[in-house]
């Protein structure tokens, strides 16, 4: 069996391998896995006068040009296919070979079995240089409010960043009280950056599943590791850190240390990229307790985020209202009036626990107000709609 396939394996996000290889759907690899399958269920009778023309048994194939996997076909693949990968590209036996973020395994294989040939291309990410060390302080005011602290700390936490030479994240830990700006400033500088934030809520995860996501279960399970090889952001988000339960903090040091994850399926390296955990603590001796010395002693920077002021959080509502109403359609902005909007959510500022909430009530209170006016026809702001009730 010829061993000349040229094998070029992508490591990055969909979108990039995407316009790399201008995939045809006759191309997925996928489509000719079952497509043989397919074929070898058909049952084919050949008669005795026919067997001196042996072709007519067997079909005859044309080599293709080539095959194409994206990241997420694999999953469809069966156990053995992946752990005989090389077995799968011989059968097939494209001339050309493009697989899209791979499982550690079958990159492994190829290389072993294609060394001459094997190409490995990485996208990009993008980086964090001083200009965007100015953007960030310039923009700051325009997305937060308050956390000028914040500000400043994360300034000198970020710029070992901006050297090129340097190979590994920055580990940031963002803590202090809910609803302050944390996940805020992540996006801000992710925003600054391009490309779809890649964030993971820690607390979505249940116990059995959260193992088999960190640590690689079935080679068709979701994982951490496969999530950070199809980001597309330079930043890495991992909300609510502190909802790990210890047993899963090993799994970090390896990442925090020079930004390789691996688990039994897939690894990544992220290289310069920034890494932010956020999480409810209140002081660096609650996270140094919690977390323990080995994972504490990781973090580049540990910055607090204070609670907001009242008037803070009233321009908080300011602002947020605002964007809101921007997002409006003409006629609709007819009927809602911003400054009432407003003054019926200022007394949330008197319950900062319900500042994360600010947004969703924003949003029940206008679509409260459409629906009365363009279908009820009742009057807006009934005296009823009270947006301070605290229970929620
Ligand atoms: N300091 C702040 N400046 C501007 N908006 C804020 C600030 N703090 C909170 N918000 C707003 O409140 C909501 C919750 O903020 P978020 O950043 O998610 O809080 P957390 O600190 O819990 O991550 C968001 O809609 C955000 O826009
Ligand atoms: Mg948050």
């Amino acid at each position: 069996m010829a061993n000349d396939v040229k094998v070029t394996i992508y490591f990055g996000p969909l979108s990039w391998f995407e316009q790399c290889v201008g995939k045809k759907k006759k191309e997925g690899l996928l489509e000719a896995v079952f497509a043989r399958e397919e074929n070898l269920r058909q049952l084919r009778v050949v008669l005795p006068e026919d067997s001196s023309n042996e072709d007519r048994s067997k079909p005859k194939r044309k080599r293709p040009k080539r095959l194409i996997a994206e990241s997420g076909d694999y999953a469809s693949l069966q156990e053995h296919a992946i752990t005989n990968f090389p077995g799968l590209v011989q059968v097939h036996n494209p001339k050309e070979l493009h697989l899209h973020n791979p499982p550690e395994q079958v990159h492994e294989h190829l290389k072993r079995i294609y060394s001459s040939t094997l190409e490995v291309v990485s996208y990009d990410y993008p980086a964090i240089t001083r200009s965007t060390l100015v953007q960030f302080r310039d923009q700051f005011a325009q997305h937060l409010i308050g956390q000028e602290n914040v500000k400043e700390s994360l300034l000198a936490a970020l710029y070992p960043l901006t050297r090129s030479a340097r190979t590994k994240p920055v580990v940031i830990m963002f803590y202090g009280p809910s609803g302050v700006g944390k996940t805020e400033t992540a996006k801000f500088i992710n925003g600054l950056l391009g490309g779809a934030l890649m964030r993971k809520q820690f607390s979505m995860f249940h116990n059995e599943k959260f193992a088999s996501y960190l640590f690689g279960g079935g080679h068709s399970e979701p994982s951490f590791a496969h999530d950070l090889l199809d980001r597309e952001s330079g930043v890495v988000l991992i909300d609510e850190f502190d909802k790990a339960a210890s047993v899963f903090h090993s799994a970090f040091y390896q990442f925090f240390d020079g930004g390789v994850f691996q688990d039994k399926n897939y690894r990544v390296d992220v290289g310069r990229s920034l890494i932010i955990c956020t999480s409810n603590y209140d002081s660096e001796k609650e996270i140094r307790d919690a977390l323990g010395d080995a994972l504490y002693s990781r973090f580049d920077a540990l910055i607090k985020f204070d609670p907001l002021s009242k008037n803070e959080i009233t321009a908080v509502i300011d602002r947020l209202v605002d964007v809101r109403f921007e997002a409006l359609v003409a006629d609709e902005r007819q009927i809602v009036d911003a400054t009432q909007v407003k003054e019926k959510l200022y007394p949330l500022a008197l319950h900062p626990a319900n500042v994360r909430k600010i947004g969703k009530i924003t949003d029940e209170l206008i679509s409260t107000l459409l629906v009365r006016t363009l279908i009820c026809q009742d009057p807006p702001l009934a005296e009823n709609t009270d947006a301070t009730d605290s229970s929620r």
